[in-house]
């Protein structure tokens, strides 16, 4: 029988802010899972957890003022302390593939600064190896052809993403480059040569950045810690 994926995505968000305490700065994430859990966290803000936001898009940013959770500016603040968000593909030692949706750079940045960085997926982002989703890599646009052919150069297959035939803006003005690098057999290796190339300014590999992913698999929810 055929999953249901928004059921999934539901259950691991409801099963993911349980981790959220009184008085934190939370992250929120983006994407269509993480939308689940903004929605919950606004229903406990309304029955008086007190929280502050940091958004990791202008999207989430909007739907999270639309459901009136407090947000704060994250230059403000040193640390924050639980966030939730949503990724591409996992693997088992949860690494991660982050970006389908644009906002992996200040999805990473946010990431880097939590203390409890909580995944939460449905049951068809787990693999055995990462690779199948095209990573996202963020390139400024004066640097997008020279990234390009030093992808070439570690045997990736890149495209710039497109929307309503224009080159894909991120929220900090960057385009995104989604590349085929076919299974990535040495996710920490190719991220850190990623990392060497002038002009890429983060790629959607996460590594060693989630200790908990939340799967929704089904009805029942699995966990997987670190
Ligand atoms: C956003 O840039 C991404 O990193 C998302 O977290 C990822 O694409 C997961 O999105 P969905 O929950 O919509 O699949």
């Amino acid at each position: 029988m055929k999953k249901d994926v928004e059921k999934e995505k539901q259950l691991a968000a409801k099963e993911a802010v349980k981790y959220i305490k009184n008085n934190t700065i939370i992250g929120l994430g983006t994407g269509s899972t993480v939308y689940y859990a903004i929605v919950e966290i606004a229903e406990l803000v309304k029955n008086g957890l007190k929280i502050k936001a940091v958004p990791t898009s202008n999207a989430t940013q909007k739907l999270a003022d639309s459901l009136g959770i407090p947000i704060i500016d994250i230059n403000t603040i040193d640390k924050i302390d639980t966030t939730i968000d949503g990724a591409d593909e996992f693997n088992k030692d949860l690494m991660l593939i982050k970006g389908g949706g644009g906002a992996l750079l200040r999805e990473k940045i946010v990431a880097s600064m939590t203390t409890e960085e909580i995944i939460i997926a449905d049951s068809s982002k787990k693999v055995e190896k990462l690779g199948k989703f095209k990573l996202p890599i963020e390139v400024i646009p004066f640097a997008s052809k020279y990234v390009q052919s030093k992808i070439k150069e570690l045997n990736g297959n890149g495209k710039i993403r497109f929307a309503q035939n224009l080159p894909f803006v991120t929220d900090e003005g960057n385009y995104i480059i989604d590349v085929d690098f076919g299974f990535i057999e040495n996710p920490v290796e190719l991220s850190h040569k990623l990392n060497e190339i002038e002009g890429v300014v983060g790629h959607g590999l996460f590594i060693n950045l989630t200790k908990t992913v939340i799967m929704g698999n089904d009805n029942e929810i699995i966990t997987f810690k670190k």
